[in-house]
């Protein structure tokens, strides 16, 4: 018999700086790791100003980094094997660095919008968090470029401002009309913990999560479902909030109340635009009852309200897609005690709360289900709340 020995795959922090070292000849000053997210629930409210309660996974993206002079970047990316430089004029022209270094020249831009001076630096990026699952894989990028650029230039720009920084990087020079949640994750998470986050006041509190103890674990399938028409729908949706909060003389959607819902859906001209609203008011308080109930320890009766927040995106804020459906209703057909679509919506990933010990039951019939209905094979694992963006040693 023949032994197949297969090292190990190397770690994400390793890979980075393995790379830093072939493309630029010399080891990186350091190396800066940001973390992917799911969200447990919230949805769609971080723009209306809402709250949200995503944690961070072990999954992560690390730039290795190091100075170079004048106001020059350069960056590897292990997946496409792609070297981009850029210097000073692209960075002030927004869309002029396009595909997945937008991202970076984004967060120089950002920087110095904000009156920074950005050290010029070499980066070599490489990531463990898939893309375009749903699990903010851009937001973990700018994380970790922003968190590198501002040890290397001892800038100063603490953690809770980062966050805002991100996002305008990806508003403004990548162009997508997101919200600041992703970005608060990757950054201000905590390990073993939630984050409840006032999208408005982007005043947190961090919730304990960690679930081993109460005999639950948390299960998140890629449906590998691909992103269909997400960009155009994500700016259709927000767009529709915003009308909707001026239609009803408010800042922002957040400003309606549960107990206020039916006076503000009746002033409402159209039964999509109420459906939208519904979702993001009824949203808002399942994420209020969600903290409550953690914070009392009754982490095993967040269930019903994972559930209703997915019922809540397939009927009224109409993000999903069957893939979605298909692995949420199977999940809760197998036992699990609540479901949801997490992220923004048309594909993606979902959350289950299990019992521990039902984990594999769960996990075999969603991909039962799946294999009935002829879609790929999703990818099933149990994940525990990870620490936000850090340098590391
Ligand atoms: C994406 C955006 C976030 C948020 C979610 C939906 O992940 O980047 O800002 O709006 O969708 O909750």
């Amino acid at each position: 018999m023949t032994h197949h020995h297969r090292s190990a795959p190397a770690g994400v922090a390793h890979r980075a700086t393995a790379g830093y070292q072939t493309v630029y000849g010399g080891p990186p000053a350091g190396r800066w790791a940001a973390p992917g997210r799911v969200n447990l629930i919230g949805e769609h409210t971080d723009y209306n100003d809402g709250f949200v309660l995503p944690f961070a996974l072990p999954l992560r993206t690390v730039a290795a980094a190091g100075p170079q002079s004048g106001d020059r970047w350069t960056v590897w990316s292990e997946l496409t094997g792609e070297t981009v430089a850029f210097g000073a004029d692209e960075v002030a022209a927004p869309g002029r660095v396009t595909g997945w270094a937008a991202y970076v020249a984004g967060v120089v831009w950002a920087l110095r919008e904000a009156g920074h001076v950005v050290p010029g630096a070499r980066l070599a990026v490489a990531s463990d968090v898939p893309l375009g699952a749903g699990l903010s894989s851009s937001a973990a990028l700018e994380a970790a470029v922003l968190t590198a650029l501002v040890d290397l230039g001892g800038l100063d720009l603490p953690a809770q401002h980062q966050p805002r920084l991100a996002q305008r990087a990806e508003n403004h020079y990548v162009g997508a009309p997101t919200g600041i949640m992703d970005q608060s994750a990757a950054i201000r998470c905590r390990a073993g913990h939630a984050l409840f986050l006032d999208c408005r006041t982007e005043q947190v509190e961090h919730i304990p999560f960690d679930l081993d103890p109460a005999g639950l674990a948390v299960l998140v399938v890629d449906s590998h479902a691909p992103h269909r028409h997400a960009d155009g729908e994500y700016a259709a949706r927000r767009a529709t909030c915003e009308k909707a909060a001026a239609l009803l003389g408010v800042p922002a959607l957040r400003d309606v109340p549960a107990a206020g819902l039916d006076d503000a859906l009746a002033r409402l001209p159209d039964d999509e635009t109420r459906r939208r609203v519904r979702h993001v008011v009824t949203e808002n308080q399942r994420v209020l009852d969600t903290v409550a109930l953690l914070r009392t320890g009754q982490a095993r009766h967040i269930g019903p309200l994972l559930t209703a927040s997915h019922a809540s995106m397939r009927d009224d804020f109409a993000i999903t897609v069957p893939e979605v459906d298909t692995a949420v209703e199977a999940a809760l057909a197998a036992g699990a005690l609540g479901a949801r679509m997490t992220g923004g919506g048309f594909g993606g990933c979902v959350l289950a709360l299990v019992e521990t010990d039902r984990a594999d039951m769960v996990a075999t019939a969603v991909t039962a289900a799946y294999g009935e209905r002829g879609y790929t094979a999703p990818t099933l694992t149990t994940v525990t709340p990870a620490p936000g963006a850090a340098s590391l040693a």
